[in-house]
């Protein structure tokens, strides 16, 4: 068994799963979105703290397994530093205590993986990740062959989300909060300018989306939230469908998946399904457990490192905060 350690943002969570069969023995996560949700956003320091409290915690369950494991797999890039490092440091603690080896594991893989959580991997696949940190296209080929076609060049797709409930003084995580405040909100009042739409980039942008809803925001009073917030998920989910549409163009999808935290967007998830039935392409999704980020997914990713003996010794382990895949 593999014990899989995840603490790159506000989650702390760890995992056993089984190598043979991929079947998840354990998982557990303890989620800060409670104490963050005054800020607005994830305050880094106060995450770091909240890791260090949780992650004893949770291990304490999973004592009973120690004499089965074979590795400790840890997120060590990218994410916060602070909180990074509390993953981190608890991996090596136990690769020294079990005399095991530690196999690092990237979060951006994680989220890709958590696709296969005890199931086998089915590759090649077109990958859309939208989290609170990425919005990224990738070709999957396999574990360690992956192409990003096309990232954001400034703020994530959850991100925006986050920022524009924060403007509606609304709470965190924001996507959650936007998708339900759009259900009732009248569509056509509000329109915003789809980024990008004349570039023939293949890129994101959602910065000028922000700043657009800023000024919705304020010049109108909270009634006109619900319907600022309807227009403001069509715009900024548009801009994918934008382009995603010019890539398939010139690659066509067969297999297409949604990975990270804002898959669970049921508007996207539709809006994505619809554009993928001219091409007969199946769409992937996580379970909606492990569309956020969670240990279950970094066990089943560290599976594949472990057949590939990507084994590390925990001297030799540090975090990667800044790096993608
Ligand atoms: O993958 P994740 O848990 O953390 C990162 O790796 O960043 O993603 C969290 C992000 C947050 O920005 C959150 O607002 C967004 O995912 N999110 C959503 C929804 N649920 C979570 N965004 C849009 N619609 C949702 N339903
Ligand atoms: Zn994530």
């Amino acid at each position: 068994m593999i014990l899989s350690i995840e603490s790159s943002c506000d989650d702390s969570s760890i995992a056993i799963t089984e190598i043979a069969t991929k079947k998840l023995i354990y998982h557990k996560k303890i989620s800060q979105e409670l104490e963050h949700s005054q800020y607005g956003g994830v305050v880094p320091e106060l995450a770091s703290r909240l890791h260090a409290q949780a992650l004893p915690a949770i291990l304490a369950e999973c004592e009973g397994w120690f004499s089965k494991l074979k590795a400790i797999a840890v997120t060590n890039e990218p994410g916060l530093g602070v909180t990074l490092i509390e993953g981190v440091v608890m991996a090596k603690a136990l690769s020294i205590a079990l005399n095991i080896p530690v196999i690092p594991v990237n979060h951006l893989k994680g989220h890709i993986y958590s696709l296969f959580i005890e199931k086998e991997a089915l590759l090649p696949l077109t990958v859309l990740l939208v989290s609170g940190g990425h919005t990224q296209l990738i070709e999957v080929e396999s574990y360690n062959v992956m192409h990003t076609v096309a990232t954001t060049m400034d703020d994530s797709y959850g991100e925006s989300f986050d920022k524009v409930a924060k403007m509606m003084n609304l709470g965190y995580p924001g996507g959650p909060l936007i998708e339900k405040l759009a259900v009732d909100g009248d569509a056509s009042r509000f329109s915003f300018t789809v980024p990008l739409w004349q570039s023939p980039l293949i890129a994101f942008s959602y910065s000028g989306l922000k700043n657009q809803v800023r000024l919705a925001v304020e010049a109108n009073d909270a009634s006109a939230y619900p319907d600022i917030a309807v227009s403001f998920q069509r715009t900024a989910t548009e801009h994918l469908l934008q382009k995603l549409k010019k890539y398939f163009k010139s690659h066509p999808p067969k297999r297409f998946a949604i990975v990270g935290g804002a898959s669970a967007n049921l508007y996207l998830r539709g809006r994505v399904l619809e554009l993928l039935q001219p091409f007969k392409a199946e769409l992937y999704l996580s379970p909606l457990e492990y569309c956020s980020d969670n240990a279950a997914m970094i066990g089943r990713a560290s599976i594949e490192a472990y057949a590939l003996n990507e084994l590390s010794d925990y001297q030799n382990i540090s975090i990667n905060p800044r790096c993608k895949l």
